[in-house]
């Protein structure tokens, strides 16, 4: 499994030949708008963790571009399948095997409208099981109890956290967040976007160090390998 890195939320996971999109906000984002062309990104899945424009707003573009499916809550699948755009709709709690591996949409505390005013349903995280390699997409969420469910079932390699704070989990809540999941290894997401989201990339760090922690921050580009 790769993951590489888009800035903010949006992440592309390879996945043998398999390739899928998280949170596609590129065109709107100052810091990648100019290094990763939204019309050259290749996608089966489009994963959508909630409807805010920070998430969404490349999807459709993306989607009509390579026929990828969108998969979200109900309400979000629904908006794009009104606009022509093959979609997979799920609810929280709720499990599907697709080609790929498993895919399952869990709770998330925050909001989901879409920029028109249009409902984007509640918001979520992924939980993405394949290839032996666990990982939880947080999405878009305070710190939540319902994190502890997650490793009541999955042992997860990998927790990609938000940790920008004001619209979401900050540092310390996130490596809060790190403990109820169970996972030592944190990819950041949800930072330095915006200037209410601007964070000091050491001091985050060393506060993942102290506790016992590894927090990777990845270049816009950049990508890991599980
Ligand atoms: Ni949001
Ligand atoms: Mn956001």
């Amino acid at each position: 499994m790769k993951i590489t890195f888009y800035g903010h939320n949006s992440l592309q996971i390879e996945i043998e030949n398999t390739v899928i999109l998280v949170d596609p906000f590129i065109s709107g984002n100052p810091l990648s708008k100019d290094t990763v062309a939204i019309h050259s990104l290749k996608a089966n899945y489009i994963l959508l963790t909630h409807a805010h424009q920070d998430h969404t707003l490349d999807a459709e573009a993306i989607a009509k571009n390579t026929g990828a499916t969108i998969v979200s809550n109900w309400e979000i699948a629904s908006y794009y399948g009104a606009k022509g755009i093959a979609v997979h709709p799920m609810n929280f709690g709720g499990s599907w095997q697709f080609d790929f591996g498993k895919v399952k949409y869990v709770n998330a505390i925050h909001t989901s409208s879409f920029a028109d005013g249009s409902n984007g349903g509640q918001p979520g995280g992924f939980v993405i099981e394949s290839e032996h390699k666990n990982i939880y997409i947080a999405g878009d969420t305070a710190l939540t109890m319902d994190m502890k469910l997650i490793p009541m079932q999955t042992k997860l390699d990998l927790a990609i956290l938000p940790i920008g704070d004001n619209f979401t989990m900050g540092v310390d809540d996130a490596i809060i967040a790190s403990d109820f999941v169970q996972c030592e290894k944190v990819l950041g997401v949800h930072y330095d976007t915006f200037g209410y989201i601007e964070i000091d990339h050491e001091e985050a760090k060393r506060k993942f160090y102290d506790a016992g922690k590894d927090l990777m921050l990845l270049e816009i580009g950049e990508s890991i390998e599980l």
